[in-house]
C-alpha cells in the first residue's frame, strides 16, 4: 500500500517509518515540509501523494506547556487533525490518528475500554480529544489509536530522564499515585502495521500490557540498569506539575484483542529490550 506518515521526525514517527517501510511504499512529512495547521498545504500535499493510508503522528506533545500555550496546542492537535481529516476525505485515504490516555479523567479505577466516557482534564487532553471528534465527524475510514506513556529511541523520555537525573542526584522524587502502561514506540508501530491490514475501522486502545505507577516504573528502570538510586515516592500534588493528569489511565486493549490480534507484550519485557540497546 501507499502509506503517508505525518510527523515522521517524532519519537513514534521514526519507528513508524522503520516498520512500515518494510511492507509499504512510504512517503513522509515533517513539520518543515508540511505544517498541518495550514489547511491548503495539507490538502495539496496529501492530494499529491494520494496515499491509501495516512498515519498522523504529528502533535504538540508538551503536556505541561499546553496549559500556557493553549492556542498552539489547539491549532496543532485539534485544527491540524481536522485539516488532515479533510485532506483524507478528498483522497479517500484511511486515517490512523494517534491519541492518548489523557482523554480520560482517571477516576474509573479500572482499565478504560474504548467505549468508556471521555473527560479530558488538561488542555493537551482536550485538544487531542477534539482531534478525535473531528475525525469521527468527517471520515468513515479511520483508526483512532489511543496509547500511553510512550518511550523510544528517537525522543527524550522518562527512562533517559531518570538515567540522566541519577548522574547528578542522590535522591529522585517520582510520582507514586499515577498508574498507567508504559508503551514502547517500536511495539506500537508494529501494532499499527498490523491494524492497517484490516478494514476494521474504529477506536483502539493499544499499549504494552500490565501497568505500574511512575515510581514503580523508575524502580524497574534502575533495577534493569543495575544502579542503586534512592527513590522518593511523592504524590501528584507534591510534585506539582502545571497540567492535571489522570490518576489511573490504564487502557484495556479490548477492540485490539476482539479483532483477533495477539495481546501486546508486557511493558516489563519491552523495557528490558529497549534498555539492552541503549
Ligand atoms: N509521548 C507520549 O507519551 C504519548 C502518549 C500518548 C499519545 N501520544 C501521541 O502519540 C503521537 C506521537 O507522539 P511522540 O511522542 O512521537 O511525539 P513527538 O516526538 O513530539 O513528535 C511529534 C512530531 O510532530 C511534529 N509537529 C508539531 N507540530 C506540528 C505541525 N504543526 N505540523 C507538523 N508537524 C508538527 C513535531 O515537530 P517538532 O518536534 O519540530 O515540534 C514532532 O516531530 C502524538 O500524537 C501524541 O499525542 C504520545
Amino acid at each position: 500500500m501507499k502509506v503517508m506518515i505525518i510527523g515522521s521526525e517524532g519519537m513514534l514517527g521514526h519507528d513508524l517509518v522503520d516498520v512500515l517501510s518494510l511492507e509499504h511504499d512510504i512517503s513522509t512529512t515533517t513539520i518543515w515540509t508540511l505544517d498541518i495547521t495550514d489547511i491548503n498545504k495539507t490538502i495539496e500535499t496529501v492530494r499529491n501523494i494520494n496515499p491509501d493510508v495516512v498515519v498522523h503522528a504529528a502533535a504538540f506533545t508538551d503536556v505541561d506547556g499546553s496549559e500556557s500555550k493553549a492556542d498552539l496546542a489547539y491549532q496543532v492537535n485539534a485544527i491540524g487533525t481536522r485539516n488532515v481529516a479533510v485532506a483524507c476525505r478528498e483522497t479517500d485515504s484511511a486515517l490512523v490518528y494517534i491519541c492518548t490516555d489523557y482523554v480520560f479523567d482517571g477516576t474509573k479505577g479500572s482499565p478504560y475500554y474504548e467505549y468508556d466516557q471521555t473527560n479530558p482534564l488538561s488542555v493537551y487532553g482536550k485538544t487531542k480529544h477534539l482531534g478525535e471528534v473531528y475525525i469521527r465527524d468527517l471520515l468513515d475510514k479511520f483508526y483512532i489509536v489511543r496509547t500511553s506513556w510512550l518511550y523510544g529511541f528517537h525522543g527524550p523520555n522518562f527512562i533517559t530522564t531518570m538515567l540522566k537525573l541519577a548522574e547528578t542526584h542522590d535522591k529522585i522524587s517520582v510520582v507514586g499515585d499515577q498508574i498507567g502502561s508504559p508503551t514502547y514506540t517500536l511495539d506500537l508501530a508494529k501494532a499499527i502495521a498490523q491494524l492497517i491490514e484490516k478494514p476494521a475501522y474504529g477506536i483502539y486502545h493499544v499499549t504494552n500490557s500490565d501497568h505500574c505507577s511512575w515510581y514503580e516504573y523508575a524502580q524497574l528502570i534502575f533495577e534493569i540498569a543495575g544502579k542503586k538510586v534512592e527513590l522518593d515516592p511523592v504524590t501528584t500534588e507534591e510534585f506539582g506539575s502545571p497540567a492535571p493528569r489522570p490518576q489511573y489511565s490504564v487502557l484495556e486493549n479490548y477492540n485490539w484483542k476482539m479483532e483477533g490480534f495477539d495481546k501486546i507484550r508486557s511493558y516489563k519485557e519491552a523495557l528490558k529490550d529497549y534498555m539492552s540497546l541503549l
